[in-house]
């Protein structure tokens, strides 16, 4: 039995075979309709969610199985004192898989160990999001074409934002990917990913505190909000918050074929009025969210459609 914990569960090969399944499902989702009738999922989120759970249970929804599951801690039986290795124990017994979020790193580690049925991490504290990177990678392949040969700025808090470490892990695998890290100093990429993964690994990076001076050489662009829930003083929030702003005049700086990208939700770091550029790609990477999960469920309860 497989569970998901970070995308580097899964080898360049596997990942790639999981992405041509997401555009087949994409192409003929009517094939897929009922490849999971008679299937559960259970969400178990432990913290506040609306894409991940909701494009969770749209998937299983579309694959014709069905989903449970809770919203927060308040409403498990966590607000009692039960441990997440309980709660997975007894999950197991109601469901064929599980999507769980936690707000502490490591958490759906310790529910896989103890669990009979697969187990998807849907973002643990600051640590990892391994679902939001297999759809950005989708959304990257599906249109760039392919997922190396690129120079990507992740913009924003670099610090506590587990999608942007996720992503960094996944795209290192990949021939010639430069990352241009741009962030206030408060919020750099952690030494543990800076100096463990891509100086080890002798990955090229710039760090730059301006995104103006990033624009011209980016062909995408990674945009994040500024993660208010894991700051430990509301004033350093204040400050950081709106530290970055895509705005129409910082897009005209940028190549004509770049894309923006985010994992949403956003909240002031990119303006409305950017919606309408056919460069901006987050709600159309929100879609491939969907057919990304449902490939994923289906690749763990090992469902052949032919
Ligand atoms: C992200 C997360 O939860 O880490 N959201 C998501 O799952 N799409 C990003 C965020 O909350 O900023």
């Amino acid at each position: 039995m497989r569970h998901l914990m970070s995308p580097l569960d899964f080898s360049v090969e596997e990942l790639d075979a999981l992405l041509d399944l997401a555009n087949d499902i994409e192409k003929y989702p009517e094939k897929y309709a009922h490849a999971c009738a008679g299937k559960k999922l259970a969400t178990c989120f432990y913290e506040p969610s609306t894409r991940t759970r909701l494009s969770f249970e749209a998937a299983m929804l579309n694959l014709g199985g069905s989903v449970l599951g809770f919203s927060s801690a308040d409403s498990s039986s966590a607000a009692k004192g039960e441990s997440v290795s309980d709660t997975i124990r007894v999950i197991s017994c109601y469901a064929d898989i599980c999507a769980m979020r936690h707000p502490k790193e490591g958490a759906p580690l310790v529910a896989s160990q103890k669990s009979t049925i697969p187990v998807i991490n849907a973002g643990d504290g600051g640590h990892q999001h391994p679902t939001q990177t297999l759809t950005d990678l989708l959304t990257i392949r599906s249109l760039k074409g392919e997922l190396g040969n690129i120079t990507i700025g992740l913009c924003g808090d670099l610090k506590f934002g587990r999608t942007v470490h996720s992503l960094i892990h996944a795209l290192i695998r990949y021939p010639n990917v430069r990352f241009v890290l741009i962030s206030p100093e408060e919020l750099r990429v952690p030494s543990y990913i800076r100096e463990d993964v891509l100086e080890a690994k002798h990955i090229p990076y710039t760090e730059v505190e301006r995104l103006e001076d990033a624009m011209p050489e980016l062909d995408i662009l990674y945009m994040t909000r500024v993660q208010k829930e894991r700051f430990f003083n509301e004033e350093d929030y204040i400050r950081l918050k709106d530290y970055y702003v895509l705005t129409k005049a910082k897009m005209e700086l940028a190549k004509k074929d770049m894309l923006v990208l985010h994992p949403l939700p956003r909240v002031n770091e990119i303006s409305v009025e950017v919606d309408d550029d056919p460069r901006a790609a987050y709600f159309r990477q929100a879609q491939y969210g969907v057919y990304v999960r449902m490939a994923l469920i289906l690749t763990l309860l090992e469902i052949k459609v032919e």
